[in-house]
């Protein structure tokens, strides 16, 4: 049976780059976009032709949990199967901690913890034996926090606490895993400033910032290929110096 693989904000960055992964090994696709439609519509058009696979995409608001709610409902009542759950897409803002309010760190949660939980949870019902759950998790929620992000960091951790939890309540039908990345070098990371960038790399034992593919692998084959990692939380930051 043709396998199915639904990957959040699968459209550009690294979410595209692991879509592609996807792709070449033949699965069809199921992508979630939230504002950038013509993205999705290039990714889809690209991915079809170029690997002759199906690609759907959903315009879907993770941070509202109707939703995201109705969205796995929608999906329920279309796929009979699903072999893998990438919860990828993510929010995320950078302020002065005199700055920050409540309705920023709610909704981050919202997209970052929660709408993978509601996804999980929604679709065990259609997950296929032998499935995997996932989580795109950061270093963040590890060790490298940073005040700007205090929202954020705290979302991952939660992911990565859920993560362990997903793994007891689903197996041993579904394997859940989180990659935790360091930096990536995507479009957003590659808009700040060349000094902040090179400060950064030079703290990171291979002197570069992950490029989407070398992530994109790994989420790849903890998801399809080793099929004995489960609960298991992946660091991938190239190793980083942190000898003072
Ligand atoms: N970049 C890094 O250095 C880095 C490092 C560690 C971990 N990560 C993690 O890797 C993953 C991908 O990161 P990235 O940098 O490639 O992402 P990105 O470029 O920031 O894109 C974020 C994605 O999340 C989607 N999204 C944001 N808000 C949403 C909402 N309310 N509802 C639905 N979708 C929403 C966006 O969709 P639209 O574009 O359509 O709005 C987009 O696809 C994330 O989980 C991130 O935390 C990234």
């Amino acid at each position: 049976m043709q396998k199915l693989t639904l990957i959040t904000g699968g459209h550009h960055s690294l979410g595209l780059a692991i879509s592609k992964e996807f792709a070449k090994a033949g699965y069809d696709l199921i992508i979630t976009y939230h504002t950038k439609e013509d993205l999705a519509k290039k990714a889809r058009e690209e991915l079809m032709s170029t690997y002759h696979i199906n690609v759907d995409i959903f315009k879907v608001d993770l941070s509202r949990e109707a939703e995201t709610f109705n969205f796995t409902k929608l999906i329920k009542e279309k796929y009979s199967s699903l072999d893998v759950l990438i919860n990828n897409a993510a929010y995320t803002v950078e302020e002065e901690f005199n700055e920050k309010d409540i309705s920023n760190f709610s909704k981050i949660l919202s997209v970052n913890t929660i709408a993978p939980f509601i996804l999980t949870k929604e679709l065990t019902s259609i997950l296929s034996n032998n499935s995997a759950v996932t989580n795109i998790a950061s270093t963040n929620g590890l060790d490298t926090y940073s005040p700007l992000t205090l929202e954020y960091d705290a979302s991952k951790s939660a992911l990565i606490s859920l993560t362990h939890n997903l793994a007891i309540a689903l197996s041993p039908q579904t394997r859940v895993n989180a990659v935790a990345p360091g930096w990536i070098a995507t479009p957003s990371t590659n808009a700040m400033s060349p000094i902040y960038q090179e400060k950064e790399e030079s703290k990171i034992l291979l002197k570069h910032f992950a490029t989407p593919e070398e992530i994109a692998s790994v989420v790849f084959a903890v998801s399809t290929q080793f099929t004995y990692m489960n609960d298991a939380i992946i660091r991938l930051d190239g190793g980083v110096n942190n000898a003072r």
